[in-house]
């Protein structure tokens, strides 16, 4: 009897292992290898900064396109080589300009913080998950407030691959510091036209400023090659996951469409879980195929800070069955 027990245990015990680990929205995350991301405090490092005399040697190459961020600062084992900690706390100014690089330091904000990621897809959908440990402020019921994880998603763009997120930053950007008024921008005809007194992120080479849209021939042109940027995000409050699906090009948009992500919290930890279409027919997703090796910018939200106060990470790449930073393997 008692040996009949534990066999029939351990026999549950192996069908049960052998059931595929579904997540939320169906991934099957088996055959998942996580990997670390690391994400850093960037203060008000923008476009301008990074492309500037402030920011030395790295202005002068990335001017020029050729070192990325990673080959500067990030060491052989992965450690981040850059003055986060000082960022954060409000300690460090630009070289020459003397700005500071967080003119408003959130007391107690650390400079790193680390992410695990894991990607798989099947013949529809390419799944990411994203955990990281936090204390859960904008989770918590009656908070007021909001924790967040966002990914830009782009395959085609050279200058995305190379720097990631830090290609829609600008100094004029809602609560940066050259933001315009919001009166000013109101009273601009493309913001006031959609009733709105905020300027969001937009890639570099579709304005030359929030109120310079580059001229149509190079936007289509830019358009066709691919270097519109899918948005993904959920936005945790009150113990909700809400999922958003958007794009970033001229401008950072909305879709009306919720997003197909979901996500909670639990035991210290934020989990997320983003479904992506495959072969999309939608012009305002990623173009994504079996084969491509897709880049990813990160940024999350913590502590319940909003607006720019986020953490981000320097582009990381996901193949669907090819080598990459995370190799989605094929899991149906
Ligand atoms: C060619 C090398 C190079 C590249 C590429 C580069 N950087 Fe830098 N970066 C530097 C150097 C050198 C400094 C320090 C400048 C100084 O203090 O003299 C620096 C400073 C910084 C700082 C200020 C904090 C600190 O540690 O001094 C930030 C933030 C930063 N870089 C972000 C980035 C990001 C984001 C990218 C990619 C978009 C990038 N860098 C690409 C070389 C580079």
């Amino acid at each position: 009897m008692r040996t009949n027990a534990v066999a029939a245990a351990i026999l549950l015990m192996m069908v049960f292992l052998s059931v595929p680990v579904n997540g939320a929205l169906g991934a099957d995350w088996t055959k998942a290898v996580a990997a670390d991301v690391t994400l850093f405090y960037p203060g008000v490092a923008s476009w301008e900064f990074l492309t500037s005399d402030d920011h030395r040697l790295g202005g002068r190459e990335i001017k020029q396109a050729r070192k990325d961020c990673r080959h500067c600062h990030l060491g052989k084992g992965g450690e981040l080589d850059l003055k986060a900690d000082e960022i954060a706390a409000g300690s460090i100014k630009m070289k020459r300009s003397h700005n500071p690089f967080e003119p408003e330091p959130l007391p107690g904000k650390k400079g790193i913080m680390s992410a695990k990621a894991q990607a798989a897809y099947d013949d529809e959908f390419l799944y990411i998950k994203v955990e990281w440990e936090s204390k859960g402020a904008g989770w918590s019921k009656g908070a007021k407030k909001s924790d967040r994880v966002s990914l830009q998603i782009n395959k085609a763009e050279p200058t995305f691959k190379k720097y990631g997120c830090f290609i829609t930053c600008h100094n004029d950007l809602n609560t940066m510091p050259e933001s315009p008024s919001k009166k000013e921008v109101s009273a601009n005809p493309y913001y006031g036209g959609q009733q709105r007194d905020d300027v969001r992120l937009y890639a570099y080479y579709a304005r030359s400023a929030w109120d310079q849209r580059r001229p149509e021939g190079e936007l289509s042109k830019k358009l066709k090659d691919g270097g519109r940027i899918d948005l993904v995000s959920i936005e945790f409050e009150n113990g909700v996951a809400t999922a958003f699906d958007g794009w970033i090009f001229d401008d950072r948009r909305w879709e009306d469409k919720a997003g197909d992500a979901t996500g909670a919290y639990s035991k210290g930890k934020y989990s997320a879980e983003f479904k992506l279409k495959l072969k999309s027919k939608d012009q305002f997703d990623a173009d994504l195929f079996e084969g491509d090796v897709v880049s990813i910018g990160m940024a999350v939200h913590d502590d319940g800070a909003s607006k720019r106060k986020h953490y981000v990470s320097f582009p990381f790449t996901i193949g669907l069955g090819v080598a990459a930073d995370i190799k989605a393997e094929k899991t149906k």
